[in-house]
């Protein structure tokens, strides 16, 4: 049996990373297989969240799903905080996590930054909460942006570990699942940082929310070396920028990046870039229009919720009913 299962902090819009990394990927499987997508928030609380915002941005996530092409009554939608059973088995798996394989996660590295030791608990023990929410629903599979893999791997080894002190198979080892050339997009204003919501600055990525105008003014000020458009992948090699902005064209229109840098070839940078606005605007969109009009109805996002978080805990109940009983408890 396959399962999906893949989620997202509802931490600020969400961005071209997240629709080309992940959410644009998991349209395709949901016809495929029995999907679980998730709104995070337990996650978004690793780091500090004004309350009535992390609500407004959970409906929007949810929002953005299904504006983006998710259909809630074929897959689960739901909050991670509706079902009780990911922290409870966050908290059996984290007796059974090593301290070293967490030392090892760069995502803490990056978000503690220097002062480690005013980062919190959460944050640190963020992987073993991934790994629950994977593993409470036995998903085989999980669709995510490259960033991610790290934090799957870690989750088979959770698996593993939990199997060889048991001696029982309660959970699949999951897999991740990355496609596409754009699994890594990066900021607007630094090639070599991923776009994120958490990065301070609104330019160096474009949202889900964004309207044609903000979208143009985004490409335009995405920063680029003042060389014309490449004539080979090869020469683009260093030019991190400029490679970024061809894997976001490439993904948007389905070319490849040897296609995209044959159309460009020479050509100045502010054609491609204006070329480049245009297709953004017409995946965009539709999907902030689309948002725009759900989330004037928050009262039906919390249905959908509701309806999503009682069919996951059908699944979860079970399962931790399991892990339970294989831990002695
Ligand atoms: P963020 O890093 O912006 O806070 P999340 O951690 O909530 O976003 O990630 C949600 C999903 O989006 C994950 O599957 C992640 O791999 C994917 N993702 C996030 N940023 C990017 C990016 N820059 N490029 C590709 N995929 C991304
Ligand atoms: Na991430």
């Amino acid at each position: 049996m396959t399962r999906i299962f893949s989620g997202i902090q509802p931490t600020h819009h969400l961005h071209l990373g997240n629709y080309l990394g992940a959410i644009r990927n998991w349209v395709g499987l949901q016809h495929q297989y029995e999907s679980i997508f998730c709104i995070v928030d337990l996650h978004a609380l690793t780091v500090p969240q004004d309350p009535a915002a992390l609500l407004r941005a959970t409906r929007e996530v949810a929002a953005t799903y299904i504006a983006c092409g998710i259909d809630p009554v074929k897959n689960i939608i739901f909050h991670q905080s509706g079902v009780q059973e990911h922290a409870m088995l966050a908290w059996l798996l984290g007796t059974i996590t090593p301290l070293g394989w967490l030392n090892r996660m760069t995502q803490f590295k990056e978000k503690a930054g220097k002062a480690r030791d005013n980062a919190g608990l959460g944050l640190y023990s963020y992987p073993v909460l991934m790994a629950a929410d994977i593993l409470l629903y036995k998903a085989t599979h999980v669709p995510v942006g490259e960033d991610q893999k790290q934090h799957i791997e870690l989750a088979r080894d959770i698996a593993g570990a939990f199997a060889r002190q048991f001696g029982k198979e309660v959970f699949p080892l999951p897999e991740p699942q990355i496609f596409g050339a754009a699994t890594r997009v990066m900021s607007l204003r630094d090639g070599q940082k991923k776009m994120s919501k958490s990065d301070e600055s609104d330019y160096s990525r474009i949202n889900l929310t964004d309207d044609a105008e903000t979208i143009a003014l985004k490409v335009r000020k995405a920063k680029t070396d003042p060389e014309p458009m490449p004539e080979t992948v090869e020469a683009m090699a260093e030019r991190y920028e400029v490679a970024n902005l061809v894997g976001i064209y490439g993904a948007l229109s389905d070319m490849t990046r040897e296609q995209v840098v044959a159309r460009y070839a020479g050509q100045q940078l502010s054609g491609f870039k204006k070329d480049l606005t245009d297709l953004c605007v017409e995946k965009i969109a539709p999907i902030s229009a689309e948002l725009n009009r759900l989330m004037a109805a928050p009262g039906d996002i919390d249905a959908i919720l509701k309806k999503g978080a009682d069919r996951a805990s059908a699944i979860a109940k079970p399962v931790l009913a399991e892990t339970y009983d294989a831990m002695g408890l």
